[in-house]
């Protein structure tokens, strides 16, 4: 083996051996980076569901029935619906109020439930997934979504539903574009929204409203 071979050989180990423990430095920097984002989500996560400074007991009803649990300043409602009162049938999209995952009734009317605090719901009247029918006996707007193929994952379909009772109730009559338009706040990763549309309009009829 000649000098420059040698050399060569030396040269081309060298540089294996940096690039190799630069790719693992930055590989730890990287999973640190991660581990770190995960845990500052899990955490937040954490301290909204719980609530930071406890206000003390609030009362919802839900479903006809009470529910009295303590809350702190910044709990969601749709941490109170599912973590305190146990129904997790509303679920949670995005938390940023963008996906309608969390729609429920407040008082008759449709709010996403992770866009307002437990707080201010406190003595109202809140109805959710759970409370307008069961796997026995569904809803008339919950067979109409069967029916017509209206779900896939099934995991926007609570937040459907519950904002297309809302939508049929305030316009029996609604049109393909008004449907449309009524759930542009639901975000549905499966059907292509077609089939949500016709049940839609076939639950508007079951109903009769
Ligand atoms: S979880 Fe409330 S809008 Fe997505
Ligand atoms: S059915 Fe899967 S997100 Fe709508």
């Amino acid at each position: 083996m000649t000098l420059g071979q040698v050399l060569l050989y030396f040269m081309l180990y060298t540089y294996r051996l940096i690039t190799v423990n630069l790719s693992n430095f930055l590989t730890g920097i990287q999973k640190q980076y991660l581990q770190s984002l995960n845990r500052s989500s899990n955490d937040l996560r954490h301290e909204c569901s719980i609530g930071e400074g406890n206000m003390g007991e609030i009362s919802l009803n839900i479903n006809g029935k009470v529910q009295t649990h303590d809350v702190g300043d910044n709990t969601l409602l749709v941490d109170f619906i599912r973590e305190s009162a146990g129904l997790t049938g509303t679920h949670v999209g995005c938390d940023t109020s963008q996906c309608g995952a969390c729609v429920v009734h407040v008082d008759g009317v449709s709010v996403k439930s992770c866009a307002m605090l437990a707080a201010q719901a406190a003595g109202s009247d809140v109805i959710t997934i759970e409370g307008i029918g069961t796997s026995d006996s569904l809803h008339p707007m919950q067979e109409a979504f069967q029916e017509n193929h209206g779900l896939q994952c099934g995991f926007c379909t609570p937040g459907m539903v519950m904002s297309a009772i809302e939508l049929v109730s305030k316009n029996k009559n609604a049109s393909e574009k008004e449907i449309r338009d009524g759930l542009e706040g639901n975000i549905c990763r499966c059907t292509g929204y077609h089939n949500i549309v016709k049940s839609v309009k076939a639950g508007a009829e079951k109903m009769g409203v």
